[in-house]
């Protein structure tokens, strides 16, 4: 008795693992692939991340907030059984904005009072029906990229009403108050248009900043997706294509940085080679082909990454500190553990809230495609977190950049 409670007091106590937020992106078309690709609810193990959120609800006509899909039904009872396994983790429900059609309805309900008041009550009644805890607002680009001007404040207003009604509601009805976070973009003329970020940030519980994509796979020139820093190559804008720059931007901009979550991307972007020419800004035809289980041009999981790999040159671009892959004319910036380890290294540096995941069925979450267990990055993420900057083990390979070397796994 007596050395067992020595050794307790002794622990050392891991003060981060409790503040870090490990947010992760559940998608309602991943149901849809084949074989073990197949992504559901009850794939999702419910210890993993401490928030999951499920993408997405659209906005109707009516400016309600509604499911996009008919079986959505089941999906967000499954959802949200979820916390009866593990009753600390915490469920948002995700509205979308990204396509034209979506942003159009955003910009609708948010252009009255009595609109966003029909979005907001009707967002109260389907959270509390299915058991959410919480709204989070997908919306890349109010008031940039072709949308009124006017919806930078707008958006502000629905946050802040949002946050108003979501407190009432508890008061009147004695529930937790439901959480109200934003996914936003990582792009500096992006954020510089259509965010007021210091009040917004007053409004949101978290604030996912999408740290990836900064790159398509249409683009003339092979790049990073997620560097964590700028690269050598890279002039003009494109010199804040990434992590670094993306969450200073942010914090200048007012955000305070607990309130700020990172992107870690679990997918990579392809490119198809055009030439001899293999590095970074080597020309490129586009896309290579689409993942066999994704079926999408562009992106490439990490499970389909991982079946790339065998038998693929692997780069360490050192000063970006993310790896890329080439075998044949296709070449992939990806994530894997060493690129994870340097970008929560930061995180912890920056004292930011935690880190956001796009997605969970894009990692192998199975185990049954790289061999490193099931959900080998978000579960090497969540080590990290809750291990704190001070005890973090030893990365791989960290100091050396590794050129041409095979992976063998
Ligand atoms: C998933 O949600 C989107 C809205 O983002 C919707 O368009 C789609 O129909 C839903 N279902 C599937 C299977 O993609
Ligand atoms: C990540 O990729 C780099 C570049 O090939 C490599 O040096 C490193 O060992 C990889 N990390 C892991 C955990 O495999």
């Amino acid at each position: 008795m007596a050395v067992v409670l020595v050794n307790l007091l002794n622990l050392p106590f891991p003060h981060s693992a409790t503040t870090s937020k490990l947010v992760c992106y559940f998608t309602n078309w991943s149901q849809y692939r084949d074989g073990p690709a197949r992504f559901l609810p009850d794939n999702v193990d419910p210890h993993l991340c401490t928030h999951l959120i499920f993408a997405f609800a659209i906005i109707s006509y009516g400016n309600e907030l509604v499911a996009s899909d008919c079986n959505d039904d089941a999906l967000y009872k499954s959802f949200n059984a979820l916390k009866t396994r593990n009753p600390k983790l915490k469920t948002l429900l995700s509205v979308k904005g990204q396509d034209t059609d979506s942003a159009n309805k955003f910009s609708q309900m948010m252009s009255s009072s009595y609109a966003r008041q029909q979005f907001i009550q009707s967002s109260i009644r389907l959270l509390r029906t299915y058991g959410f805890d919480g709204l989070d607002l997908a919306w890349q680009s109010p008031a940039s990229q072709g949308r009124p001007p006017e919806d930078k404040r707008r958006f502000t207003l629905l946050c802040k009403e949002l946050v108003e009604a979501y407190k009432a509601e508890s008061k009147a009805r004695g529930y937790q108050r439901l959480m109200i976070t934003a996914a936003v973009a990582a792009k500096r003329n992006v954020i510089y248009i259509s965010y007021d970020v210091p009040q917004i940030s007053q409004y949101l519980d978290f604030i996912s900043v999408l740290t990836f994509g900064f790159h398509e796979s249409q683009e003339s020139l092979t790049n990073h997706h997620s560097p964590l820093y700028s690269g050598e190559h890279q002039t003009g804008e494109s010199l804040h294509y990434n992590v670094n720059s993306a969450i200073l931007y942010w914090q200048e901009q007012g955000a305070p940085a607990e309130k700020l979550l990172m992107g870690f991307p679990t997918f990579g972007r392809p490119f198809l080679l055009t030439f001899t020419e293999t590095g970074l800004g080597a020309p490129t035809s586009g896309s290579a082909v689409a993942g066999p289980y994704t079926q999408e041009m562009g992106l490439w999981s990490n499970y389909e990454i991982c079946s790339f790999l065998q038998g693929a040159t692997v780069e360490w671009i050192d000063n970006q500190k993310v790896p890329y892959a080439l075998k044949g004319r296709g070449w992939v910036g990806f994530d894997n553990q060493t690129s994870y380890y340097y970008k929560v290294q930061y995180l912890m540096e920056h004292k930011l809230g935690g880190a956001v995941v796009w997605t969970l069925d894009l990692d192998d979450f199975s185990g049954e495609f790289c061999g490193q267990g099931s959900s080998p990055l978000i579960r090497y993420l969540k080590t990290q977190l809750e291990n704190g900057t001070t005890t973090s083990t030893t990365p791989y390979n960290v100091t050396t950049p590794v050129t041409n070397q095979m992976v063998s796994i």
